[in-house]
């Protein structure tokens, strides 16, 4: 698994150096999930949408059917912090290898597992410890842990296999990290060439007072301190290499989508944040369903 990479970002940073918030930022990313894996999630709803859809709106807007949630453990549904169900548009196929980045709770391995078969493999990757034993739990009472594999891993960091997975899916995690191109490269370098890329990632769109973009940053709460804008991001996922994106799924949170996004993974676990500026950053949080291929060789 080692590789001889530099690390991206110029690796670990020193004491005094400017990147000293990123470091910050991701342990306490790290802590805050893990601690809710340890307690076993919460049933209190978090994320927009899941389990209030109908079938055909769940396949439309690319989120959860009913159908979908009856595979899918209850300790994996009290866990999932998504926004979105790559599983839904990612058109997996028999024998496939599949891996989730960020993979929390194992909802995605879970429906994942089951469209790729006994022939197929789900990888599960995550730096917070307890999410990777919830996971393998979940794998386990699903009965399909002789279909997953688990690394407990930071997916900036450069460690991550290379061309291991001919699909790799992602569900509200690459808002949380700080150096998204780093993550966009890990996730090429990780996909086989000809692979494909099936994500569901939280954006920003139109004008942001900078101050109020700021106090989201400073806090980098729940899963809109990250969230950068539209445009920016999808140059990141081209800049890499990827070709053939293509929007299948958008959607403007509402203000109680917002509410529940803004403290992700729960009031309990989040920083408190502005009541005021959170008002102002209604309209403009959008969670974005993708696809992407890297080029064959
Ligand atoms: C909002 S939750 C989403 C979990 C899962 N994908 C789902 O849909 O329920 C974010 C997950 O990403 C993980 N995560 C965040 N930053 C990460 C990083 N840099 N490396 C690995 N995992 C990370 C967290 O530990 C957490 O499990």
């Amino acid at each position: 698994m080692n590789k001889t990479k530099k690390p991206c970002c110029g690796g670990e940073p020193e004491e005094t150096s400017p990147q000293k918030a990123a470091a910050e930022i991701k342990q306490e990313v790290k802590m805050r999930y893990d601690q809710f894996a340890k307690e076993g999630g919460s049933a209190e709803g978090c994320c927009p949408l899941v389990g209030e859809s109908t079938e055909s709106f769940a396949l439309e807007h690319g989120l959860y059917s009913q159908e979908d949630l009856a595979l899918i453990p209850k300790l994996a549904i009290n866990l999932s912090r998504g926004c979105g169900n790559p599983t839904s548009f990612a058109n997996l196929q028999l024998g496939e290898v599949v891996a989730d980045l960020g993979s929390g709770g194992g909802i995605d391995l879970v429906l994942a597992a089951h469209k790729v078969g006994s022939t197929g493999k789900v990888i599960g990757i995550d730096f917070a410890p307890h999410m990777i034993e919830r996971a393998k739990q979940v794998m386990e009472e699903a009965g399909l842990s002789n279909r997953a594999e688990f690394i407990l891993l930071d997916i900036e960091n450069p460690q991550v296999p290379d061309n291991i997975a001919d699909v790799v899916i992602s569900n509200c995690v690459i808002n949380l990290c700080h150096c998204k191109p780093c993550v966009y490269k890990q996730v090429f370098d990780i996909l086989k060439h000809g692979g494909r890329l099936a994500i569901s990632d939280i954006v920003t769109i139109g004008d942001i007072d900078p101050k109020v973009r700021e106090y989201f940053q400073s806090i980098w709460s729940g899963c809109t301190g990250g969230a950068i804008p539209e445009d920016e991001y999808f140059k990141i996922v081209q800049d890499v290499g990827f070709s053939q994106i293509k929007v299948v799924a958008r959607h403007i949170l509402n203000p109680k989508e917002l509410d529940e996004m803004a403290s992700c993974p729960g009031k309990k676990f989040s920083p408190a944040f502005s009541e005021e500026k959170l008002a102002q950053m209604q309209g403009k949080i959008v969670s974005t369903k993708f696809l992407a291929v890297k080029p064959e060789e």
